[in-house]
């Protein structure tokens, strides 16, 4: 079955234009390795947290074992392995996550839309937040910017004193997304 794509999502503002100017290069004559492709950024905990609320109509829920298959969707599309890397197999995504020693089911929150799962946020207890994406339909509507808060009000809960992540030097929109909560680049 063909679905249609859904009309007037969230029903609010458009999607902002491309950011100018904010893409990162890699540094002329450096490697350009996986490893030198990413920046990492870094917030201290007591930064303020830009008024966040959930777009109209959606909610947070918890990740159970089936939304496995919809979350590890959702990553591979919105990833599209530039930005991120997710393995092929949604069963191996989620033995992985389930058995990594940093996870902790409350820090790993959904958030959906008519019960469909549009936008994942998962933070390791390191106080390191391992992945953020948002449904391509869904973009541009503070949903990011929601589950980011809620994120960052968790880890401050459990003491951390400053949030890590690492960001692809070319993903300007996660950069401009994470300089709004304040991290920056150590
Ligand atoms: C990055 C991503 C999660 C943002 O999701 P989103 O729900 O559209 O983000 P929000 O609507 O909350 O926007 C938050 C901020 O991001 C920036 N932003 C979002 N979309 C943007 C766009 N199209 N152009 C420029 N900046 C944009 C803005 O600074 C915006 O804040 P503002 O609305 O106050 O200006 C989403 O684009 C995505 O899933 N990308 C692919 C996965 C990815 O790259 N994840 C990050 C890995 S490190």
């Amino acid at each position: 079955m063909v679905r249609r794509p859904r009309k007037a999502l969230f029903g609010r503002r458009p999607a902002p234009p491309p950011p100018v100017g904010l893409a990162i290069a890699a540094p002329v004559g450096h490697d350009t390795s996986r490893s030198e492709r990413y920046l990492v950024l870094r917030r201290p905990m007591d930064a303020p947290v830009p008024a966040s609320p959930l777009p109209e109509g959606s909610m947070f829920a918890p990740i159970t074992a089936d939304d496995a298959t919809a979350v590890h969707a959702l990553l591979k599309a919105a990833y599209d392995d530039r930005f991120g890397s997710v393995p092929e197999s949604a069963l191996t995504w989620w033995k992985d996550l389930m058995l990594d020693s940093e996870y902790d089911s409350n820090l790993a929150v959904t958030a959906k839309f008519e019960g469909e799962i549009v936008g994942f946020c998962l933070c390791w207890t390191s106080s390191f937040v391992k992945d953020i994406a948002v449904d391509a339909r869904f973009r541009g509507h503070g949903l990011a910017s929601a589950l980011l808060a809620q994120a960052i009000e968790k880890l401050r809960k459990r003491g951390a004193d400053e949030i890590v992540l690492k960001v692809h030097v070319h993903n300007a929109i996660a950069q401009r997304l994470y300089r709004k909560f304040g991290f920056a680049q150590e």
